[in-house]
């Protein structure tokens, strides 16, 4: 009896050691997992445009979830590579593989959009008495920050830096007076920083020395399935927003705010993207397809989740955060199955679809939309999350 106690005492004493001592070493791991050998930077050469400029690449990973990738060119994100519910990672952003492919015509594949994300009419607008034309590059309006906007240009490396639990990347562009038509010289930075729980901050700064416009956003193009030969139909998506943009046939708004309520418009519960997408509804006619600007919720309450996109066979899930008053939320209904993936395919219709933060589209003409005027000694500062995770 006193021998089974002292074994049965003993055999406690060693379960609790293999406890506590694995328990010690699930801490050691865990902070090791902490250290910058998981979150890092990489930086390589890119190529060199026709220009002769250089361009570079960088690599912000996260060992234990998802690695994204940036070119200073457009300071586009090529790819962003994220595990599925089986711990397969896959890249979940439409790119090309190489340069010389981005500089050719495509519809701003992962690229920084300025001085003014989507339309403006007839590309006029006017500040303080003064009219400005932009070039008219979308039929009579002028889209995306014109001819040459923020997206074909090579941004300067500001900063790079490596925390624990975060890894940052801040690229700068001085956009100068009248380039494009737009007054002033607006000193622009964009620091993408990606953090321990796998999500990628973007965060535009820019200040201006003449009363400008500015609008900037993230034109990404996701397909959560990693696989470019798939529609983004069977994505499910939420957008909190009561109230969408109606356009015209040149998709200008008409000025006013349309309710969600009982349209193909209304994400305010999980639906499928496929839906509603062929339905009848005018506007989604005129879209050819989502290619429209949702009022979002909470305006007031600042920097708030937005927007979630799940796909059920992966589990990959995205959720957006903004301090923005809008989100475009475009469907890649243009994508015509002319433009090669990296390994071999092509984008077809609706294999991706963005989440464009930004204030309302044709804002400069719209006073009674939220202004996008910058003053000279004011800050545009705004903050948009892109957060990857597994359901
Ligand atoms: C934005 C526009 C779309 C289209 C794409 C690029 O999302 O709203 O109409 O121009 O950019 O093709």
């Amino acid at each position: 009896m006193k021998l089974m106690n002292i074994s049965l005492f003993s055999g406690a004493i060693f379960a609790f050691l293999i406890i506590y001592l694995g328990s010690k070493e699930n801490t050691v791991n865990y902070k090791v997992q902490n250290e910058k050998s998981v979150m890092g930077i990489e930086r390589s050469s890119y190529g060199v445009t026709e220009n002769d400029e250089k361009v570079e690449v960088f690599k912000l990973y996260n060992l234990k979830g998802i690695q994204v990738s940036i070119i200073t060119y457009g300071g586009r994100i090529t790819a962003v590579e994220t595990p599925d519910k089986n711990g397969n990672k896959e890249n979940v952003i439409l790119g090309f593989k190489n340069l010389e492919q981005y500089e050719k015509p495509n519809p701003y594949f992962g690229a920084l959009v300025g001085r003014y994300g989507n339309r403006i009419a007839k590309g006029k607008f006017t500040l303080n008495n003064i009219e400005y034309q932009l070039a008219k590059n979308n039929g009579e309006n002028s889209l995306h920050g014109g001819l040459v906007g923020f997206d074909k240009v090579v941004w300067k490396v500001a900063e790079i830096e490596e925390n624990e639990t975060s890894v940052v990347l801040k690229l700068s562009y001085l956009s100068k007076d009248m380039e494009e038509g737009f007054p002033g010289n607006l000193k622009t930075t964009v620091t993408y920083t990606l953090n321990y729980d796998n999500s990628l901050d973007v965060l535009y700064e820019a200040t201006t020395d003449k009363t400008t416009i500015v609008n900037l956003t993230q034109h990404s193009y996701f397909n959560l399935s990693g696989d470019f030969s798939q529609t983004i139909l069977d994505h499910v998506v939420e957008i909190n927003a009561d109230k969408f943009v109606p356009v015209d046939n040149t998709l200008i708004p008409t000025g006013n705010l349309a309710s969600v309520d009982d349209t193909p418009f209304d994400f305010r519960a999980p639906t499928l993207v496929g839906k509603h997408i062929n339905s009848k509804n005018e506007q989604v006619t005129l879209g050819g397809g989502y290619d429209h600007c949702w009022v979002l919720n909470n305006q007031g309450k600042g920097y708030r989740s937005v927007a979630k996109a799940y796909h059920p066979a992966s589990g990959r899930t995205m959720e957006v955060l903004t301090d923005q008053p809008g989100v475009q939320f475009y469907t890649g209904n243009f994508l015509d199955g002319t433009l090669p993936t990296p390994n071999g395919g092509v984008f077809g219709k609706r294999s991706g679809f963005c989440f464009e933060t930004q204030h309302y589209p044709d804002a400069p003409n719209q006073p009674q939309f939220p202004s996008t005027v910058l003053e000279p000694g004011e800050k545009y500062e705004t903050k948009t999350t892109f957060k990857f995770s597994v359901n």
